[in-house]
């Protein structure tokens, strides 16, 4: 992709981009500053722009800090030296590395003089401007989009309350904090992703006709475009409307919401469950209601808690105790520090122990018996423990878990007892003596597997009842729309009825880290359903998603500092049961060249030089998928291997999922077993062929309300 047509892609969201005509931009792409020689004169510009101008400057910073390592020549030399590299010069601007280095940090340093030309140039702007004029902000310049709404602004008298003379200054406050964000490389940019539910993992990007293989969203298993979940969705929109309507209080409450409710009490084996807007609001919410209402509470806290879990135990004013991460010794010191009558909760995610099915859920849950406190188990979340396997990697593992673990989806709590959990199958009766029955209060997501959004917990009927009659963040709110909820609750009872996609994806993720393997790319050795590849570098990471985007239309998130720590900045790859047999070739063809083209340690690089990260180095332990081979289904005489989607092939749907996915809504929509459903294109249910209880099939057999509403009307 040439300059002008990957400038093209942001046309729809730059509106300086989106004005300026193709030539002007090709000349001032390609055109060098006369300042700045190194730098294009589009490049220049975009210094000035309020949103490139900190983008451009992190960048340079970035940049500077990847090439560090080999900034002086004497580092250059040494390291020739040691890797018996011969350059039959002394300039060190022959070898590819330092001149990159070099080129990087003469360009960080124009960047950051342009950068202050800009500035200076605004100071003395402002200081010929009137006094009421918006001169201590920080007007943009040079950007005719910021600076046409600036101007605006100004001559309407509509800016900030900051116009306002001897008040406070809100807009530098804004711009000095936003500032901090920049310095420590913690600014964010979100790039435009629409994923498209009819060529799932397809999305385009702000222009709708330029198409991208999306290699790691949350939605694990395409249950946002699941045609279950489509259909129920199109069938209570169609009923029922969009939205809730008010607060569950006041006209928000419907037979939705409560189905969706007992369901996963259900799913949890538990008495009772409430919805939420998310399941940060579901953490926040509960752990402040409850931390508040019990007398003298303590919270013990997982010191790698998730925000919402921090949140909400701040909110609730109680006394917080932070033990080591999964350091159960620590816990216990804790504990024991207060007697057993004080009210406790330990508040902790699900961990998985590598060493075994006996896992440290199941110890907190001993400790908690022993010292009288609550479990509070967020399952969104599933992080991987054993002190040798810590060591080894030196790496956090932490991969989002319900939906994904465990025979019906309920999570790492299940998963430890898969097989008795299975034996079981849908009874919501409580097993007594297994780790899900021992916890006291779940939370989970409808917002990742399940591919809707929303919240819950799951516990005591009285607990829950306390949430409901309690928790402000449950109360004042408007409840999900009946759709979200339908979707939601199609979405539950699908994967609770197939374990199909959770056993495809994880031989999916398999093929892939084998095939990453055999061609030397350094995949974080890790049980889990992620394919975190490793780059080791800040700026090489981004550079290689950007690259995997612009020129295989691949889009993969570069994970930086501090979601890990510096030097073990990787690729996080999510791989679903969607994915086809091409795409599956055609990521690990393009993550190949990816590593070729932009000079990336591969793994025999990491070997040479010690290893990092578990990569490259000898194993201590074999890690294991946490999905062995028996529950993946691939031993046994009824042994099958789960097939990976051809090109143009359709989804697998289980038709026995759907079937008592559909009979759930029956009394609120109507039977479609009953009725002769009209669908587009293929004809009734009845036309499916079905085999082993899989039938694959499309949308295209599914009623859609939407175009055919007599099929829902009844
Ligand atoms: C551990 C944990 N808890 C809660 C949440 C919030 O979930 P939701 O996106 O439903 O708000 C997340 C999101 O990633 C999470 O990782």
């Amino acid at each position: 992709m040439d300059k002008l047509s990957s400038l093209a892609r942001f046309k729809a969201s730059c509106p300086y981009l989106g004005r300026t005509k193709s030539s002007t931009l090709r000349t001032l792409c390609t055109s060098s500053s006369p300042r700045f020689p190194t730098l294009s004169r589009l490049t220049e510009k975009a210094t000035q722009c309020p949103v490139m101008g900190p983008a451009l400057a992190t960048r340079s910073g970035q940049m500077v800090a990847g090439y560090a390592s080999v900034a002086g020549s004497v580092d250059v030399k040494k390291l020739h030296q040691e890797k018996g590299v011969v350059i039959d010069s002394d300039d060190i601007a022959k070898c590819p590395h330092a001149s990159k280095a070099l080129a990087a940090a003469r360009m960080a340093e124009e960047l950051s003089a342009a950068k202050k030309r800009t500035d200076a140039l605004k100071v003395q702007r402002a200081a010929s401007q009137p006094s009421t004029s918006r001169a201590s902000s920080p007007a943009p310049t040079g950007c005719p989009f910021h600076a046409a709404q600036a101007a605006q602004a100004s001559s309407t008298g509509a800016g900030p309350a900051s116009a306002h003379a001897g008040g406070f200054d809100y807009d530098q406050f804004y711009a000095a904090e936003l500032q901090k964000k920049h310095d420590d490389k913690s600014y964010r940019y979100f790039n435009n992703i629409n994923r498209l539910a009819a060529k799932f993992p397809i999305a385009h990007t702000a222009n709708p006709k330029s198409e991208v293989e999306v290699w790691c969203a949350n939605d694990y298993l395409g249950m946002g475009n699941n045609p279950i979940v489509l259909e129920t969705m199109h069938r209570t929109l169609d009923k029922y409307g969009h939205g809730a309507g008010g607060t569950r209080n006041i006209a928000g409450n419907a037979s939705w919401h409560l189905n969706l409710e007992k369901e996963l009490a259900t799913l949890h084996r538990k008495p009772a469950a409430l919805v939420f807007s998310s399941c940060y609001v579901a953490n926040d919410a509960t752990l402040a209601t409850l931390g508040s209402k019990l007398p003298g509470a303590v919270y013990f806290s997982d010191s790698s808690n998730h925000a919402s879990m921090i949140q909400g135990i701040r909110h609730s004013g109680a006394r917080k105790v932070i033990w080591k991460h999964n350091d159960l010794q620590d816990l216990e010191a804790k504990l024991k520090e207060f007697p057993k009558e004080t009210p406790k909760i330990i508040a902790f995610e699900s961990v998985y122990s590598m060493c075994g099915s006996v896992g440290p859920i199941k110890e907190i849950c001993d400790l908690a018996e022993k010292y009288g406190a609550l479990t509070f188990l967020d399952e969104v979340k599933l992080h991987l423990s054993s002190s040798e396997y810590s060591q080894l990697l030196m790496c956090p593992s932490q991969v989002h878990a319900v939906g994904l673990y465990g025979p019906r989806g309920a999570g790492v709590a299940e998963h430890i007892d898969y097989e008795v959990h299975k034996a079981a199958g849908q009874s919501p009766d409580p097993i007594p003596g297994t780790v899900m029955d021992r916890i006291d209060i779940i939370t989970g997501t409808l917002g990742k597997a399940y591919g809707a959004v929303g919240g819950y917990i799951a516990g005591s009927t009285r607990f829950v009842d306390i949430i409901r009659s309690y928790a402000p963040g449950f109360i004042f709110t408007t409840s999900l729309p009946p759709v979200t909820v339908a979707g939601a609750h199609a979405s539950v009872v699908y994967q609770k009825e197939f374990n199909g996609d959770r056993q495809l994806m994880q031989w999916n993720v398999r093929e892939v880290k084998k095939r990453f393997a055999g061609r030397g790319i350094p995949v974080v050795s890790g049980p889990s359903h992620i394919v975190p590849v490793l780059i080791g570098d800040a700026s090489q990471a981004k550079e290689a998603s950007d690259y995997l985007l612009q020129r295989h239309n691949i889009y993969v998130q570069a994970i930086n500092f501090p979601t890990v720590a510096r030097g073990e900045e990787r690729l996080r790859f999510t791989i679903t049961p969607g994915h086809t047999v091409q795409q599956l070739e055609h990521v690990v063809d393009a993550v190949d060249d990816t590593f070729s083209v932009l000079g990336i340690k591969r793994e025999a690089d990491w070997a040479a030089v010690g290893g990092r990260c578990g990569v490259g180095m000898e194993a201590k332990e074999s890690l294991e998928p946490i999905w062995t081979n028996e529950q993946l289904g691939l031993t046994g005489i009824n042994a099958v291997v789960p097939k990976t989607r051809l090109a143009g092939e359709p989804k697998q749907v289980d038709m026995r999922a759907v079937r008592i996915a559909r009979a759930n809504f029956d009394h609120l929509l109507g039977s479609l077993e009953q009725q002769q459903p009209v669908s587009v294109g293929l004809g009734s249910m009845a036309g499916l062929k079905m085999k082993t209880g899989i039938a694959t099939t499309t949308e295209a057999n599914f009623v859609i309300p939407a175009a055919v509403p007599t099929a829902v009307t009844a």
